[in-house]
């Protein structure tokens, strides 16, 4: 059994055909999942799809790219329901340009400022972080070592550098996805066996990220299963081992 531990379910590109997807999902063993919070328009389409099915968990929490929309009292509505499991996604994204460098240096204060708020909303609730970092590993790192509990979270990998493995040893662990199967990921492939086996999480990112050979087409959690292939043999373990690990992680840090 496999459990998405990021897949953008309330994602509008799902609304006609959702239940098709989890039946796909179900079908590839693939039997939870995890909606991260990213939108916070969307948020309430989270807890709705999640009362809706068993297996299925959110998180509430504003994407960097959404920090102007940033609304504390909103995500303290929903976080003691009993399907949500975490804070998140939040972090630092420095990818996107921006014209001058007053508007750079703005847009890093305001992301800094939204996401320390969400370390410490996790951390006054006790919940675990769902944190997405896109080439901010430093900033990222340092926030995290000076805000955050002991009750850890997630990193999104996609741009996994050696810098952030160090945040194993603070009870972080490290979301895998459809990255891992494409051809130019050679950073990603060479991080991968120096996470701790006991760190390792499954996630699609879908409707993002799909992985090789469906790139180009919309991403849906029945990829896991892709993703879990590809992770088994850089780790030189069976399909099955792989997959008990991460369903074991994914129960310490979620307690799913
Ligand atoms: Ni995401």
């Amino acid at each position: 059994m496999i459990v998405d531990t990021h897949v953008h379910l309330d994602d509008p590109r799902y609304t006609k055909d959702l239940e098709e997807v989890l039946r796909r999902s179900v079908e590839a063993g693939v039997t939870q999942w995890i909606i991260p919070g990213a939108d916070p328009g969307t948020l309430e389409r989270a807890v709705e799809i999640a009362e809706a099915h068993e297996g299925c968990y959110f998180a509430v929490g504003v994407h960097p790219y959404d920090a102007r929309n940033y609304d504390r009292k909103l995500l303290e509505r929903y976080i003691g329901h009993e399907k949500c499991v975490a804070v998140g996604e939040c972090g630092l994204d420095y990818y996107r340009l921006l014209e001058s460098e007053e508007e750079i240096v703005e847009e890093k204060r305001i992301q800094k400022e939204v996401f320390v708020d969400q370390i410490a909303l996790a951390k006054e609730y006790d919940k675990p972080l769902i944190v997405h970092i896109r080439e901010a590993s430093r900033d990222s790192q340092e926030l995290l070592e000076s805000y955050a509990g002991k009750r850890g979270g997630v990193l999104h990998c996609y741009n996994a550098d050696h810098q952030l493995l160090q945040m194993a040893e603070r009870g972080f662990y490290y979301g895998i996805g459809g990255v891992l199967t494409f051809k130019n990921a050679r950073k990603l492939v060479e991080v991968y066996p120096r996470i701790p086996r006991e760190r390792l999480l499954i996630e699609t990112d879908a409707p993002y990220l799909t992985p090789h050979p469906f790139r180009g087409q919309r991403n849906e959690p029945a990829y896991c299963r892709i993703i879990a292939e590809k992770m088994a043999e850089l780790s030189g373990l069976s399909f099955e081992e792989l997959t008990g690990i991460c369903r074991e992680n994914t129960r310490r840090l979620f307690g799913i």
